[in-house]
């Protein structure tokens, strides 16, 4: 089992980059497959996550050329050229993955199965599965969890959906099915959730009605192949933003990372503790003539005091993936910080509220864990000890952050899945100064 060691006493600053962007770059293998003709992808992510939908889509018979430089060649079938798979999809770890594959193999021909690794295995796919059947397809789960079998030669129908869960993935994989689907189909949100489908679908040439509370597209739409620049992930450099928030006395500048609105609520909510960060837009990325429609930012943090907050719901679902590193800023956070709304978290990689929580109580940050949420009472740092991220990657590298502030070594156990979204961690750490060894 990896894991990682840390050593207090970390100087922290620098100027460094952050793989592709993890959402974009599935998508962006996803609608190149289907889409008529070939599409370029430039800071493709090639980490273990997108690498399983790449893998999938070759065994659907879409023929994809990787080339050095995070640079991939997706050579499209259009919507009927999937092959049938003579065995089972397997999606990793990649929550993204399998349930974005269900809207496109449910209106397939052939018969499909989709399986994941032990973490993947344990999570919720009836959310994907309800819509879906609505639109006649016929899918089974096992209670509610994978393997997810994919029944076809089922003829689609559009629905008006109002997504119970603030669910990017869900409304995703409803639009994707959509795509093949007799009408117009409306997905209406609870709250606004990541937008990368709809702004990459526009970039393939679809037309995509956006409302206020959600989105709508006609079925039988056909993509044409794109030119995709894939910004930075938000949310892989959300730990470099709290580690410079915490700990970089003359600054960490992070360069070309995505800013998506619907992404950056934690820029807000650090904000909001008194970090001191300067944003630096850039034009949005533009690849020949076609975009993926992402705007993209270098980000400068310094160290400065921070406060605890109440955090607004609101700002949950634009954060949802950054909340493992945002609980470590506001361990170091005077004052009391509180969340709430974000049940969502036990049902993540790992149950994060649960396994935070753990590590937290490891490390004598005074917290309580609550069912939607958690409060904590910060500005004492952490101790030193051990911490188990259960296998979550961003549990993983939070820990690691939060070793710049500990009083001793800081052990943290089961880190290997921090290849499935962020190649390169360890060496960007170090880069920045953090003393942090993995073995
Ligand atoms: C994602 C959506 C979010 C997020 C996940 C990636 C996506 O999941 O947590 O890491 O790419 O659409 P939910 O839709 O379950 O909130």
């Amino acid at each position: 089992m990896q894991r990682y060691f840390c050593q207090p006493g970390s100087v922290i600053g620098g100027e460094i980059t952050v793989p592709g962007d993890k959402s974009v770059s599935h998508r962006s293998l996803m609608l190149g497959g289907i889409a008529e003709g070939t599409t370029e992808v430039r800071g493709f992510l090639e980490s273990e996550d997108c690498l399983a939908t790449l893998a999938a889509l070759r065994t659907l018979g879409v023929s994809i050329g990787r080339f050095g430089g995070n640079r991939v060649t997706i050579h499209g079938v259009g919507p009927e050229g999937f092959k049938a798979p003579t065995a089972p999809l397997d999606m990793g770890n990649a929550g993204t993955a399998m349930r974005l594959f269900m809207g496109l193999l449910a209106s397939q021909s052939f018969d499909s199965t989709l399986v994941g690794d032990s973490s993947l295995m344990k999570r919720p796919m009836e959310r994907v599965a309800v819509p879906l059947r609505l639109m006649n397809a016929a899918i089974d789960t096992q209670g509610g969890l994978p393997p997810v079998v994919i029944h076809g030669g089922q003829a689609l129908k559009a629905i008006d959906y109002h997504l119970p869960v603030a669910s990017a993935q869900v409304k995703s994989a409803i639009l994707l099915a959509a795509l093949r689907a007799d009408g117009r189909t409306r997905v209406t949100e609870p709250a606004p959730t990541r937008d990368h489908t709809e702004r990459m679908l526009t970039a393939f040439g679809v037309e995509v009605l956006r409302t206020e509370r959600g989105v709508a597209i006609e079925g039988g739409q056909t993509l044409r192949g794109a030119s995709i620049d894939v910004p930075g992930d938000f949310s892989s450099a959300a730990f470099f933003l709290v580690l410079g928030a915490l700990a970089a006395r003359k600054g960490l500048t992070i360069r070309g990372v995505g800013i998506n609105p619907t992404r950056t609520g934690l820029l807000d909510m650090l904000i909001m503790m008194g970090a001191d960060i300067r944003v630096r837009s850039k034009s949005a990325v533009d690849g020949a003539g076609q975009t993926a429609g992402e705007p993209i930012a270098d980000i400068e943090v310094r160290a400065s005091r921070l406060r605890g907050i109440t955090v607004p719901e609101a700002l949950v679902p634009l954060s949802i993936d950054e909340f493992p590193v945002f609980f470590i800023a506001a361990a170091c956070a005077e004052g009391e910080t509180l969340v709430r709304g974000a049940h969502e978290l036990r049902v993540k990689e790992s149950d994060r509220l649960a396994v935070m929580a753990e590590g937290l109580a490891h490390l004598g940050v005074e917290h309580e864990l609550l069912a939607d949420g958690i409060w904590i009472r910060g500005g004492k740092g952490f101790s030193g000890g051990s911490v188990d991220s259960h296998g979550d990657h961003r549990i993983a590298m939070a820990f690691a952050v939060a070793s710049a502030m500990a009083s001793g070594p800081l052990e943290i156990r089961d880190v290997a899945n921090v290849a499935t979204s962020f190649p390169g961690f360890v060496d960007t750490a170090r880069r920045v100064g953090l003393q942090l060894d993995a073995a």
